[in-house]
């Protein structure tokens, strides 16, 4: 049927079947990447959920394994919800993860490997002590879920943090704890924010000051920041904050410069949620896994038989700015380039569409360089558009601009009749020109029902400068993730073409400014397929 195999993902994590969500304990252990996410053992929509497991030695091929972690105790007999992997001294993994009790309250527990020597841990065994906490009279059992991977302090206690919700307070509950198995809890969260909400998978790690290196998550001290994100049930996506950690009193305070709401900075302004990190000890990389859900009907996941994909982990680090972290595709990913076509000093006149050709473009990742010849023509920035997506929504790939809309038309079909285009636009402010950097999949599918949602964000680079600004994308056959300026701003959009499909699918670069634009370089390869589950 149309709704069939041709969506599915080429290099995306994806199961063979059946609906996926969070991403659950990530680790690297003993030469091992280990992936957990959210699993629907029987159907294609939300339900049944247990911890499906899967192994990697490079987070591109995956070996899928048996759940690992599965309601089986009277402690999570209703559910075994998100959660996070710790590395305890010696070496020895454990899984905090919620689980769903007899009277449907969110408790939380413990689960360690059944044989230590198995090199892909393939069994969980978990103790008849759980849960190890329960909400108090305080905290809404039905608020209280996604345990943090732990962090060490000097004082010798773990902590982690649990989402919740206090009316509409969002809260990041602190718990600690000497051997791992008692815990109590602290006398005030260690963060919270009024109005946002539900504080669904958090997540709170340090960044190093300077460089690209991660830091294992118990760092702490001078030459580092902390980052906290939340996923907002209210609004369905994540923000972040960095700021201070004072471990003294164990409170984490956010920069004046990051929005502690539901306006601050994500780490994708698309379809990206309950995200996770964890620190890679062979590359001293920290790495982000998102989940991206459809955006297609329910009939068509049922039609389908699957429903949702991990997004390609992403190595993390702290812009030199200090205001932003930065994201990249691990580097591993590269090993799937295959056929690779290039352009070199092309010139987009305004209205310039030129078609990329010489490689299948379903299943490609694209890099491009553009400069701009002049910044005179820039519209100008009006301050009633400080949502970049309502701008984004006003102003896409067909409104004509000054400087842009340039960039690229993904997944589109020889006719261009479908199209979903990656788009730069520049504006003048007073004081400052904006970049906004767009997702417009307005003509991405022909096909009825399918929803459709722009995605935007601004991107924070000196453009005046540099007259440059760079993009690659990720595109395999229903999923286009984006990386604007090295990076700096991310989107990932679901599609679902119906003529633009296999061989039918066609890239194209564009032009819809009055400014021209150049391409300094543009590399374009075909993708191979990994070995995926
Ligand atoms: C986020 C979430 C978590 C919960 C899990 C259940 O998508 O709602 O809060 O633990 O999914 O599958």
């Amino acid at each position: 049927s149309i709704v069939d195999s041709q969506y599915r993902t080429g290099y995306h994590f994806q199961p063979p079947k059946n609906w996926i969500n969070d991403p659950n304990g990530p680790m690297y252990h003993n030469g091992i990447y280990h992936l957990f996410y959210q699993y629907n053992t029987n159907g294609s929509v939300w339900g049944n959920i247990v911890w499906a497991h899967s192994v990697s030695f490079d987070l591109i091929n995956w070996i899928p394994l048996e759940p690992a972690i599965y309601p089986s105790k009277k402690f999570d007999m209703n559910g075994t919800w998100s959660g996070s992997a710790t590395l305890l001294p010696g070496n020895k993994p454990v899984i905090f993860y919620t689980g769903i009790d007899p009277q449907g309250r969110q408790v939380q527990n413990l689960a360690f490997p059944k044989d230590l020597a198995d090199p892909y841990l393939r069994e969980w065994t978990k103790p008849d002590y759980n849960p190890v906490i329960q909400p108090d009279a305080s905290i809404e059992p039905s608020k209280f879920r996604d345990p943090t991977t732990a962090w060490f302090g000097l004082d010798g206690l773990w902590r982690i943090v649990i989402g919740s919700r206090r009316k509409m307070r969002g809260m990041a509950m602190l718990y600690r704890s000497r051997d791992f198995v008692r815990w109590v809890k602290a006398k005030h969260p260690l963060h919270s924010s009024k109005d946002t909400g539900m504080w669904e998978c958090p997540d709170f790690f340090p960044v190093s000051l300077k460089g690209k290196r991660g830091l294992e998550t118990s760092v702490s001290g001078p030459g580092v920041k902390h980052v906290l994100k939340v996923s907002l049930d209210m609004t369905r996506y994540e923000y972040y904050t960095m700021g201070t950690y004072y471990h003294m009193i164990d409170r984490y305070i956010p920069d004046n410069s990051s929005a502690d709401d539901h306006t601050g900075l994500r780490y994708d302004y698309g379809n990206f949620y309950a995200s996770k990190t964890f620190f890679d000890e062979a590359k001293q990389r920290r790495i982000l896994w998102g989940w991206s859900n459809e955006s297609d009907t329910v009939n068509d996941d049922k039609t389908k038989g699957w429903a949702g994909i991990q997004t390609i982990p992403r190595a993390l680090w702290l812009d030199p700015s200090g205001k932003q972290l930065v994201q990249w595709p691990v580097e591993e990913l590269e090993t799937l380039r295959g056929k690779q076509v290039n352009l070199y000093d092309k010139e987009l006149k305004s209205g310039d569409i030129y078609e990329v050709k010489g490689i299948s473009s379903a299943q490609a990742d694209v890099e491009v360089s553009f400069e701009i010849s002049g910044l005179d023509k820039a519209e100008p920035f009006e301050e009633f558009w400080s949502d970049p997506q309502v701008l984004c929504g006003q102003k896409g790939a067909a409104v004509e601009g000054g400087v842009g809309p340039f960039g690229l038309l993904v997944l589109a079909s020889g006719d261009r009749e479908e199209q979903t285009a990656v788009l730069f636009r520049v504006f003048k402010a007073p004081n400052k020109h904006v970049v906004l950097m767009c997702h417009d999949p307005s003509k991405s599918s022909l096909r009825p029902g399918v929803y459709k949602p722009n995605f935007a964000g601004f991107v924070d680079v000196d453009i005046n400068k540099t007259k440059k600004i760079s993009l690659r994308s990720l595109i395999d056959h229903s999923v286009v993730e984006s990386f604007g300026a090295e990076g700096k701003t991310c989107i990932t959009s679901r599609v679902y073409p119906s003529k633009a499909i296999g061989q039918d699918a066609h890239l194209f670069v564009f032009n819809n400014g009055s400014e021209d634009v150049r391409i300094t370089q543009l590399s374009a390869w075909e993708m191979t397929t990994p070995r995926m589950n």
